[in-house]
């Protein structure tokens, strides 16, 4: 059977809602977790149409708020497929913040939402392929292989890190921060 691709346009989704009084934190910004909901919905939307199936979230990559959202501003959220594997996908998004009144826009972040599709059962399924039709679609895809390659290597780093620190014998890595041991 002819394996099933589909171009990154087929599927692009573009979320626009207006940063509503109810969405503020004490401080009267934006709250941050307001912003990852509309990225996770985004991402699954985008997810799901390219997949032909439902998606669900297993990792989120690159969520560094750069800049507060402020009440009144218009929030929209640029969703595509970066890459695909197997049975998942990575969705980038990019998130865009702007104030009418001033006629500012701000690009406040960037991430990457690894989605996986799932079957009937329940069980992850193969997503088709993805045809890349310009450069920066191809740099995209080939971003995202570095950083599931780079996010490997960080994992068994961290892993050997975690077997190799010894509390009792390392304590002098505390030394310049700003804690104290009282045991
Ligand atoms: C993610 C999940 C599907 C993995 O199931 P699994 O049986 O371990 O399946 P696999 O090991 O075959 O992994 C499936 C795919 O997920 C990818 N994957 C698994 N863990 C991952 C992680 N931490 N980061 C990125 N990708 C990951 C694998 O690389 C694989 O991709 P590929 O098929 O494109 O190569 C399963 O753990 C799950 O359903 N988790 C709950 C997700 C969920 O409900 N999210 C909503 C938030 S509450």
């Amino acid at each position: 059977m002819e394996q099933d691709y589909k171009p990154v346009r087929y599927s692009q989704t573009t979320l626009t809602e207006l940063m509503i009084p109810a969405y503020a934190n004490f401080g009267g910004k934006i709250h941050g977790g307001i912003l990852l909901s509309l990225m996770d919905k985004v991402a699954y939307a985008c997810a799901s149409k390219h997949a032909g199936n439902y998606c669900v979230t297993v990792s989120v990559e690159n969520v560094d708020f750069l800049e507060p959202v402020e009440v009144g501003e218009m929030v929209s959220m640029y969703a595509s497929v970066n890459y695909v594997g197997n049975t998942s996908l990575v969705i980038g998004i990019k998130v865009v913040a702007e104030d009418f009144k001033r006629g500012i826009v701000k690009h406040t972040n960037t991430s990457y939402f690894t989605m996986v599709a799932k079957d009937e059962q329940g069980k992850p399924t193969q997503v088709p392929g993805l045809i890349l039709n310009s450069k920066e679609e191809i740099r995209r895809f080939m971003e995202a292989l570095k950083r599931k390659d780079l996010k490997r290597t960080y994992k068994e780093e961290l892993d050997n890190a975690k077997t190799s620190l010894k509390a009792d014998t390392e304590q002098h890595l505390l030394e310049t921060e700003r804690c104290k041991v009282s045991l």
